[in-house]
C-alpha cells in the first residue's frame, strides 16, 4: 500500500550542532506555522548524546528561544512543532545503532507516508558524511531500499571535500548510496534573495543582455567582505582558509550566477549545465601568472586566535583576478575579494562597462570615474543600482556619478524567506536548481586546486584589523 505521498521524515544527523539549533530547527519551525510545508511531517534528531525524545523536545524549545532570537514562538505552533520531534542516539561511526534509526523510521503507520519519504540532513563534520550514508545503505535505509513510490533524499553540508581528489571521494561514497537527483549539496548563498535575482534579473530585462559581453564590460568585481573574525571555529578554519571556505563555493557561485550562459530552461539541470559549464571555463592558475592574479593576506592577531597554530601561514583574506576562456568573456577580468576582519560587512557584484567612444566631458582617464556600472549589492542592503553620469548643475559641464537604484525594501513588502527556509522546502519539494550539481563542485575545486598549487610557500600579507585587507591586494588591478 501506497502511504501519503505529501507526508515525509527530516532526519537530522548532528541534531545537537549549532547549525541545527541556528538554523534548521527555526527553519523548519517556521516553514511548518507558514503553512508551508507539503504535508504532515516529522523530524528525527540524530546524535551522540543520550536523550530522550522528551529531553530533545525540550532542548530544541529551549535552543529556538536563546540562539534564535529573530523566531517569532506562538504557543500553540511551538506544542505541535516539538509532538513531531523524535530522537535516536547513536554512534554515527556504529552501524549497529542504525538499525535504531531504522525501527524509529518505520514506526509509522503505512497509509501516512512518513516511512516512505525521507530527508536525511547530513549537519555533521565532512568526514562523517562516508561513514553515515555506508551505514544508511547497510541498514537498509540508502536509496535503493526505498518503497515503490517514497522517495529518501539527501542534503550535505558544505565544506564539500578540501579538494579535488576528496570532493570526489566524498561524491562516490554518497554516489554509491544516493543518485545524483537525490543529492542536495547546499551552498546557502544560492537561497539568498538578491542572489537568486541576479538570474531574474539577467534574463528577465531585455535591455541588459546585449551588452553583457566582452564588448561592453571592462571588468567585473565581486566583493564578499566580513567585519569580524573567525570565531570560534579556529580549528576548522586553521585547517580550510579562506579560499575554500568562502572563494571555493560563494564566490565563484555568484560569478557563475552573473557569467553563465541563458539556459535552455528553467528546469535544474538546464540551469546547472550552464554553471558547470562556465565553471569549467574559468582558466587555470599557473606560477608564470599568480604573482599579478593572487594575494593572500592574513589578519593581524589571527595566529592568537583559539586553536590556531602560532606560526600558521593560512589565508584569511583573498584577491583573486580570474578570466573565463569563452567567446562571452575572453579578456574581461573578474576581481575576486573576499576577507575576515575588514572594514565592512559586504557583498556585492560590480559589473564596470566600458567607457563611450569619446569622452566629452573631460580627461579620457576621468571615464572610469563614471563608467556605467550595474551594482547589485547582496548584503546587507539588498539593492541593484545602474551608475551613470549626470551634469552636476551649474554653469560648467562637469559629469558626476548618479545612481538609479531598486531596494528590495522599498518596492517589495513581502516578507522573503532565508536561504534555510527556501533550501529546506526545495530539498523536501525535489527541487535541485539552487543546490550544486557533482560536476560544478569538481570544476570548482579544479580551479582552487590550481590556484592553492602555485601559491603553495607564499605567506600571506599581515593587514590590520577592519582594513581594506592587504596593501597589495591592489595589485591585481594592475
Ligand atoms: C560560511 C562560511 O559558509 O559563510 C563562513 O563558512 C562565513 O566563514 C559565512 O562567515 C558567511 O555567510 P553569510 O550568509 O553570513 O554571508
Amino acid at each position: 500500500m501506497q502511504g501519503n505521498a505529501d507526508n515525509f521524515t527530516v532526519v537530522i544527523f548532528g541534531a545537537n550542532s549549532d547549525l541545527a539549533a541556528r538554523k534548521l530547527f527555526p527553519s523548519l519551525y517556521e516553514l511548518s506555522k507558514w503553512g508551508h510545508l507539503p504535508g504532515e511531517y516529522r523530524i528525527i534528531g540524530v546524535g551522540r548524546s543520550l536523550l530522550t525524545h522528551e529531553e530533545f523536545r525540550h532542548q530544541v524549545h529551549q535552543k529556538l528561544t536563546t540562539l534564535s532570537p529573530e523566531t517569532v514562538l506562538d504557543e500553540q505552533h511551538v506544542n505541535k512543532f516539538s509532538s513531531r520531534l523524535f530522537y535516536v542516539s547513536l554512534d554515527l561511526a556504529d552501524s549497529e545503532g542504525y538499525h535504531d534509526l531504522y525501527k524509529e523510521l518505520m514506526d509509522v503507520s503505512p497509509e501516512s507516508g512518513l516511512g516512505e519519504h525521507i530527508l536525511y540532513y547530513l549537519s555533521t563534520p565532512p568526514d562523517l558524511a562516508p561513514i553515515i550514508v555506508k551505514n544508511l545503505d547497510l541498514a537498509g535505509l540508502g536509496e535503493q531500499h526505498d518503497s515503490q513510490g517514497g522517495w529518501r533524499k539527501i542534503i550535505v553540508e558544505k565544506p564539500y571535500g578540501t579538494n579535488l581528489q576528496t570532493a570526489r571521494q566524498l561524491n562516490s561514497a554518497i554516489g554509491a548510496v544516493f543518485n545524483e537527483e537525490r543529492i542536495f549539496r547546499i551552498d546557502h548563498y544560492l537561497g539568498k534573495e538578491p542572489v537568486q535575482n541576479i538570474m531574474v534579473f539577467r534574463f528577465s530585462n531585455g535591455i541588459f543582455e546585449p551588452l553583457w559581453t566582452r564588448h561592453y564590460i571592462a571588468n567585473v568585481e565581486i566583493t564578499i567582505a566580513e567585519d569580524f573574525g573567525i570565531r570560534d571555529r579556529g580549528a576548522f578554519y586553521d585547517a580550510a582558509g579562506l579560499l575554500r571556505d568562502i572563494i571555493q563555493n560563494h564566490a565563484l557561485q555568484l560569478l557563475a550566477a552573473v557569467a553563465m550562459e541563458p539556459p535552455v530552461d528553467l528546469s535544474a539541470d538546464s540551469v546547472r549545465d550552464e554553471k558547470a559549464k562556465l565553471l569549467r571555463s574559468i582558466r587555470p592558475f599557473k606560477s608564470f601568472d599568480v604573482e599579478k592574479s593572487v594575494v593572500l593576506g592574513q589578519y593581524e592577531g589571527y595566529r592568537s586566535e583559539k586553536n590556531v597554530a602560532q606560526d600558521s601561514t593560512v589565508e584569511t583574506f583573498a584577491a583573486v583576478k580570474f578570466y573565463i576562456d569563452n567567446w562571452r568573456w575572453k579578456d574581461v577580468p573578474f576581481y575576486v575579494k573576499a576577507g575576515k576582519n575588514l572594514s565592512q560587512t559586504m557583498t556585492k557584484i560590480v559589473i564596470t562597462f566600458k567607457c563611450p567612444p569619446q569622452n566629452y566631458f573631460g580627461p579620457a582617464e576621468s571615464c572610469s570615474y563614471i563608467a556605467n556600472q550595474v551594482v547589485f549589492c547582496i548584503q546587507p542592503d539588498e539593492t541593484i543600482a545602474l551608475r551613470f553620469g549626470a551634469k552636476r548643475p551649474g554653469e560648467a559641464v562637469i559629469t558626476d556619478p548618479v545612481y538609479m537604484k531598486f531596494d528590495y525594501k522599498t518596492s517589495f513588502t513581502e516578507a522573503g524567506m532565508t536561504p534555510y527556509h527556501r533550501l529546506l522546502l526545495d530539498a523536501v519539494n525535489g527541487d535541485q536548481m539552487n543546490f550544486i550539481r557533482q560536476d560544478s563542485v569538481e570544476y570548482s575545486w579544479a580551479i582552487i586546486d590550481s590556484i592553492r598549487e602555485t601559491v603553495n610557500g607564499m605567506t600571506p600579507e599581515t593587514y590590520p584589523i577592519h582594513s581594506n585587507g592587504p596593501e597589495s591586494a591592489g595589485s591585481i588591478y594592475s
